[in-house]
């Protein structure tokens, strides 16, 4: 019932069953993994997809060519997708003060050929989505970047793969994926909101939506659920990022459902039921205290995860008492438009009401969130 099936449309991150577990405190504690490997191990876990990074396929293989003639023939083995892809503009020195947003005008056009090199690689694998996580796009210190100039040369860069996207006729949109810091001390575009205003300054504004990842919200401290329904309401969900975080602290990449279990089951609901239909794809690193064998371990958990979720969020929705409850919180009525059919302004003002009498009336969430508890805790 929990098994998952490449109908679920769960894919992975190269990087993430490939992590290696280095951090800043410590040295790698598993060895470098063959994608050829993970793209087969992932299809024999039930997965559709797998997602990259241009760097990622170089784990093993040095030779770009030779490694990825070998990624393709284990998709065409498996029959894995690759609805997604992306650019490492961050693990290079060079990219030390940004990419897009360097300081250094050399280093912004070295960006730029590093992302149209690898577009042209994920428009033949078939993706329809193209990640821009700038985790390396920001600063330690107000004095040292011009935010305006950067954010400007943040829109030139996007501008230019709009056109180039366009130019060739790519079937590919742009998801940009907000995060608040780590590595640097602050990040351009922290959050889905910063993301989506940015979005709007765009020549092409149709072709960027968003990637938001669970983890990052969190440590922004924002609620992810809320941020995905924002996302979901202007049309800006092209992909998502899931993982699990507690809290504000440095970005965890825990499984899916490891971190605020509550907020990942409305976040499930979202999914399901709020008109997404992308890949639900993982972004999450399996401790470094995991050996290579817990790393299978680790991904099939967060498809199961995911699984149980997503029929904890029916059965919640299927009942009654659910539904009875939700009547008497008044939630279906946030539906209602606040004017009548052809009321106007002047018939508002005039529907006086005692604000004392309206204030009496209980909300009775209380009930409600009780009821998603026990839901979720598997007692009803
Ligand atoms: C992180 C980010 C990255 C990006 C990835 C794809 O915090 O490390 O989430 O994992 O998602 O680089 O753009
Ligand atoms: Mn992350
Ligand atoms: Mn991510």
């Amino acid at each position: 019932m929990y098994t998952p099936t490449p109908e679920d449309r769960f894919t992975f991150g190269l990087w993430t069953v490939g992590w290696q577990a280095r951090d800043p405190f410590g040295d790698a504690t598993r060895a470098p993994l063959d994608p050829v490997e993970s793209v087969h191990r992932l299809a024999e876990l039930g997965a559709y997809g797998v997602t990259f990074h241009d760097d990622d396929l170089l784990a093993v293989e040095p030779d770009r060519t030779k490694a990825i003639e070998s990624f393709k023939k284990a998709l065409a083995e498996t029959g894995l997708k690759v609805p997604m892809a992306t650019t490492n503009l961050f693990t290079h020195p060079v990219f030390k003060d940004g990419g897009f947003t360097s300081n250094d005008r050399e280093v912004r056009r070295y960006a730029i050929r590093k992302v149209i090199r690898n577009l042209d690689l994920a428009a033949e694998l078939g993706a329809k989505t193209y990640v821009c996580w700038g985790g390396r796009e920001g600063a330690e210190s107000e004095a040292a970047k011009d935010i305006k100039a950067a954010l400007s040369r943040y829109k030139e860069a996007m501008d230019i793969l709009g056109q180039y996207v366009l130019d060739k006729g790519y079937d590919i949109r742009f998801a940009v994926e907000p995060k608040p810091n780590e590595p640097r001390g602050d990040i351009l575009l922290p959050t889905v909101g910063h993301a989506l205003a940015f979005i709007n300054e765009l020549e092409h504004p149709e072709l960027v939506g968003l990637n938001p990842e669970v983890g990052h919200e969190q440590m922004a401290g924002m609620n992810f659920a809320h941020g995905i329904a924002q996302a979901l309401w202007h049309g800006k969900l092209f992909h998502i990022d899931l993982n699990g975080q507690n809290g504000i602290k440095y970005d965890q990449d825990l499984i899916f459902g490891h971190g605020d279990v509550k907020n990942a089951f409305f976040l499930v609901d979202l999914l399901e039921n709020g008109g997404y239909d992308g890949p639900r794809h993982f972004d999450y690193k399996p401790l470094r205290t995991e050996d290579a064998d817990d790393v299978w371990v680790s991904a099939a958990a967060n498809m199961r995860t995911y699984l149980i979720l997503k029929d904890k969020v029916a059965k919640f929705n299927a009942d009654p008492e659910v539904q009875e409850a939700r009547a008497a919180s008044l939630v279906p009525d946030l539906s209602l438009p606040t004017l009548g059919e052809g009321e106007t302004l002047d018939q508002l003002l005039a529907d006086e009401r005692d604000p004392a009498e309206l204030a009496t009336r209980g909300f009775h969430f209380t009930r409600l969130n009780q009821l998603a508890l026990e839901h979720i805790l598997g007692v009803r």
